[in-house]
């Protein structure tokens, strides 16, 4: 046998020997980085549905809870609220039959954005840059002029949005603030959980 003989057959054998333990460690890796990636309690919980009891929300009063770790405006719309809605010219907003079908589950994809009209439902992160747009119910307040007829008012670039979250033309925010998936059951509305979830 030559030296050059010798010298590929070691070379093979190392590299045969370097391969498995290059295999086993891999195996011996990929346990450990599996389990670090079960999520632990904490973090299902974080995206777990969030329930709230509606029955105590006074009529034209909002609340905030907060689901996977984004607030959720819940808002008792009155009767008078509905009807100054209706009455917003379409033209004037950016998306007013909720066109753009990312914003809202099938069955907000109304006039009111909502299931059930008297409660809307919406993530408060405003779709420009993502403040949190303040919740301004009052009709021609001051500071947001005679034509303001209730909404939400992003103070951090000026946009303005209905009280269906539906986003007004000149505004920096180019969509509609989302409604997240939620169903009813009883006094409570559940957020993270859409109407067939029950069934
Ligand atoms: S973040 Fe709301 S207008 Fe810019």
């Amino acid at each position: 046998m030559t030296s050059d003989n010798v010298n590929n057959g070691r070379r093979r054998f190392l590299i045969g020997a370097t391969s498995a333990v290059g295999v086993a460690g891999t195996v011996g890796v990929a346990v450990p980085f599996l389990a670090a990636w079960q999520p632990s309690a904490k973090a299902r919980a974080a995206g777990a549905p969030v329930k709230y009891n509606i029955s105590k929300l006074e009529p034209g009063a909002m609340v905030t809870v907060e689901w996977r770790r984004q607030p959720i405006y819940i808002v008792r719309r009155t009767d008078e609220a509905l009807d100054l809605l209706k009455k917003i010219p379409k033209n004037d907003l950016k998306d007013a039959d909720s066109e753009n079908l990312d914003q809202q589950p099938d069955y907000a994809r109304n006039d009111t954005r909502a299931s059930n009209p008297e409660y809307l439902i919406l993530k408060g992160v405003c779709t420009h840059l993502g403040c949190a747009p303040k919740f301004r119910p009052e009709v021609a307040p001051a500071d947001l002029g005679n034509e303001w007829v209730g909404g939400f008012f992003c103070a951090c670039h000026g946009s303005r949005f209905d009280l269906a979250g539906r986003v007004y033309s000149g505004a920096p925010a180019g969509a509609n603030l989302p409604v997240p998936p939620h169903r009813f059951e009883g006094d409570a509305v559940i957020i993270g959980e859409d109407p067939e979830a029950a069934s």
